[in-house]
């Protein structure tokens, strides 16, 4: 493997250039997929790709592949992906860092004029927030055949604007079949998104695999009526329930703690006037642990409170499990290539599980997956605040980089 190193100004430049698209006042960014935004930075990604000479393909799903060829045109690229959709209040490095620190190590790999076996492709998978449109991951889960792309096509935003509608007026609902394409491998760099690294001063994470996921969306149904007149013993407050539903989501997962947690993070109050009883209240419940025999606990807990707490309150609910990840494990031949991109760097990494969800975490079922995980301050994610340092950038890609490179090897 041949020494190349990464330019990290170059990196970081990118980086906050395209952090202009969809700046928030207070340094982070704002760009829901499938906005005018999105658009924005998917034009300029593949402009950057292009002049790399790469080819960029596009999916029915909106997921932009952008190849360099290597000498062995037989051999299925090796992907680095991640995703350029943020949280409405989102950071500026996640998603984003595994895109651009993936252009980074292609741009790397253009200047040195150096030759892999195989084919690089940089992905940019579609919808991996689940903010716009839930479920998360959807891109990612239709290539890996988790859901149909008509399913994607059918998710609506609270608008009631649909994910294949947004995708077409973009002007990114491609021709490639999803899921059509192979990878040998694909890795994905990522900030770690919690305070592990942090605390204990490593720069690189090995990870092992990603926590199971289950969202849930809940209806409540009361009654709206008059705040003034309305006696307390007569009164359905939507509200109410919704109130105690969101102590008790939090209760379960403080019961399973350390590894479990548990948030209610999307309420809307109907008709949410004040002097109104809330008549309909909506709201979403994310629950997380690394086993799926503690997420059934979790979700039957769950489901035993809803039947406790409306009655009485004289309400009636409906309760549906919009999306279940499993937990996954990563694939061992790839953390290897992590961990000696990680030692040939100079860096001490340390094995770890995701919080999060990430796109890798669907396409391990379609091909040898593995994640990279930085540092980020505090941990604090999903969030403006959200920081990760020039050098952590930089070591960030500068592995991935060596990462492919030595599964490369081994292709040749
Ligand atoms: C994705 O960002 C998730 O972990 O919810
Ligand atoms: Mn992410
Ligand atoms: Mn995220």
């Amino acid at each position: 493997m041949q020494n190349l190193q990464i330019d990290g100004q170059r990196l970081w430049d990118t980086l906050m250039h395209t952090a202009q698209i969809g700046a928030t006042p207070k340094g982070g960014i704002c760009r829901l997929t499938l906005t005018d935004l999105d658009r924005q930075v998917r034009d300029w990604f593949k402009a950057q790709c292009e002049a790399l000479g790469c080819a960029v393909a596009v999916d029915e799903v909106g997921a932009m592949f952008a190849r360099r060829p290597g000498k062995n045109p037989n051999l299925a690229p090796i992907a680095m992906g991640s995703h350029l959709d943020t949280q409405p209040t989102g950071g500026r490095f996640d998603g984003v860092l595994g895109v651009l620190g993936a252009l980074e190590a292609m741009r790397t790999l253009h200047e040195a004029g150096y030759e892999t076996n195989a084919p690089i492709e940089i992905v940019n998978w579609t919808n991996e927030e689940g903010a716009r449109f839930a479920p998360a991951m959807l891109a990612s889960g239709v290539f890996a055949g988790v859901f149909s792309r008509d399913y994607a096509y059918a998710r609506a935003d609270r608008d009631g604007k649909t994910f294949g509608a947004e995708l077409a007026r973009i002007g990114y609902k491609g021709a490639d079949k999803a899921g059509a394409r192979q990878f040998s491998a694909m890795f994905e760099l990522h900030i770690e998104q919690g305070p592990i690294l942090e605390a204990e001063g490593r720069m690189i994470g090995a990870v092992q695999g990603v926590q199971g996921i289950r969202w849930y969306e809940v209806i409540v149904a009361g009654e709206a009526a008059h705040t003034g007149t309305t006696p307390m013993a007569l009164r359905k407050n939507a509200l109410i329930g919704a109130a105690r539903m969101i102590e008790r989501v939090d209760a379960i997962a403080r019961e399973h703690a350390p590894d479990a947690v548990g948030a209610v993070g999307l309420i809307e109050n109907k008709p949410n006037s004040r002097n109104v009883i809330p008549g309909e209240v909506f709201f979403s419940v994310d629950f997380r642990h690394p086993t799926e025999s503690v997420l059934d606990a979790m979700e039957a807990k769950f489901r035993t409170a809803l039947a406790d707490v409306m009655p009485p309150l004289q309400l009636t609910y409906t309760e549906t499990r919009i999306w279940q990840s499993p937990p996954v494990k990563f694939v061992p031949e790839l953390i290897e290539c992590v961990r000696i991109g990680a030692e040939k760097a100079g860096f001490k990494s340390r094995d770890m599980i995701s919080g999060a969800g990430h796109d890798a975490a669907y396409i391990v079922r379609v091909a040898p997956t593995t994640m990279i995980f930085v540092p980020c301050a505090g941990g604090i994610s999903h969030n403006e605040a959200e920081s990760t340092s020039f050098d952590e950038c930089a070591a960030g890609a500068q592995v991935l980089l060596n990462a492919v490179l030595e599964f490369d090897r081994r292709l040749g």
